[in-house]
């Protein structure tokens, strides 16, 4: 595990920017880290862009700020002399990927096809960039090459727009989506930073997919949850629906016993429960009560904070298609 790479994973969401002036680095990188985006690929295809990395390196280094675009290996050299924490080419390039390996360079190698990724994977990488996804056939390009590639995971980027990025959050496969669609171009030629933070928070609530699924009650044994639900149930027509709880439709859910002090909940659903974990967390909203599928994957988790007796749970739905 590198925390680099689960940093990236966590956030869900790597914004790419080809940056033409030094002087809105650091602005760019504070408005993104609080908008929850922590990570940030700064292309090398400017002018100023390794100065960027230095600015941001030195001057916020709570953003962790890596170089794209790197095509060569004293590319590579430069952008991590300059201070970028990792390094993603386009393409696969035995050379470079070699280079990085042999200095400790973290490296996302670019690959866009099944030969790159055996090769990557046969050197020990197990976090890719595939670019460019969308082109070349994206999800289903995705679904396809991590059958034979088990464990490889992929920063899906090219042609990323906030149509497609749900669906490839909700792949397993899809360590993370890496693009320029999350970054306002408007706000960032005209420097309004404080904006951009704001509309990069919305943009990151959508992406995560949070809805209301149900409301939760409470009750004090088994009998009362019933008896709740049933009373929902006769005057929506609802279904009754008996488990660990007592749902009524997928409206009202009665709980068998009294929960965390508070008489009632509201469930959330997301397209990621991990990330809407990292996304509180970076608000300074705390969680708790974390529940594991059988892969050790969490699905849902309850924010340490309440509403008026709500207490409040996200859990992952996967999203429903129309
Ligand atoms: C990159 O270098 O990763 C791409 O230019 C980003 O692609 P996008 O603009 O389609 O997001």
């Amino acid at each position: 595990m590198n925390g680099v790479i689960d940093l990236i994973g966590n956030a869900g969401v790597l914004p790419v920017i080809a940056l033409d002036s030094e002087e809105k680095a650091v602005p760019l990188a504070k408005a993104l880290y609080s908008g929850g985006l922590p990570a940030i690929e700064v292309t090398l295809r400017t002018d100023c862009a390794l100065n960027c990395i230095k600015r941001i390196s030195e001057e916020y280094p709570e953003t962790v700020v890596g170089a794209g675009t790197v095509l060569t290996v004293s590319q590579a050299d430069e952008a991590v002399r300059a201070g970028a924490k990792f390094i993603v080419t386009p393409g696969f390039d035995e050379t470079i990927a070699r280079h990085c390996l042999d200095r400790g360079y973290l490296l996302m190698p670019g690959v866009s096809g099944v030969a790159d990724v055996q090769k990557a994977y046969v050197m020990g990488f197990r976090t890719v960039k595939l670019f460019p996804c969308e082109p070349l056939g994206g999800l289903d390009y995705i679904k396809q090459v991590s059958g034979p590639f088990r464990g490889m995971r992929f920063v899906a980027t090219g042609g990323i727009t906030f149509d497609n990025v749900q669906s490839y959050l909700e792949n397993g496969s899809v360590r993370a989506v890496g693009g320029s669609f999350i970054i306002p171009k408007k706000l960032l030629s005209e420097g309004r930073f404080s904006e951009i933070s704001r509309e990069v928070r919305a943009s990151m609530a959508k992406i995560l997919g949070f809805k209301l699924m149900h409301v939760g009650i409470h009750c004090e044994n088994e009998q009362d949850a019933f008896r709740t639900a049933e009373w929902f149930s006769g005057l929506f027509g609802f279904c009754v629906a008996d488990g660990q709880t007592v749902f009524s439709g997928t409206a009202v859910e009665c709980m068998k016993a009294p929960y965390l002090g508070k008489k009632y909940h509201i469930g959330f659903r997301t397209v990621s429960a991990e990330r809407a974990k990292f996304f509180f967390e970076n608000m300074g909203i705390g969680t708790r009560e974390y529940k594991y599928d059988g892969n050790g994957k969490m699905f849902s988790f309850y924010l340490d904070c309440v509403m008026k007796d709500f207490a409040v749970h996200v859990t992952y739905k996967p999203e429903e298609k129309s």
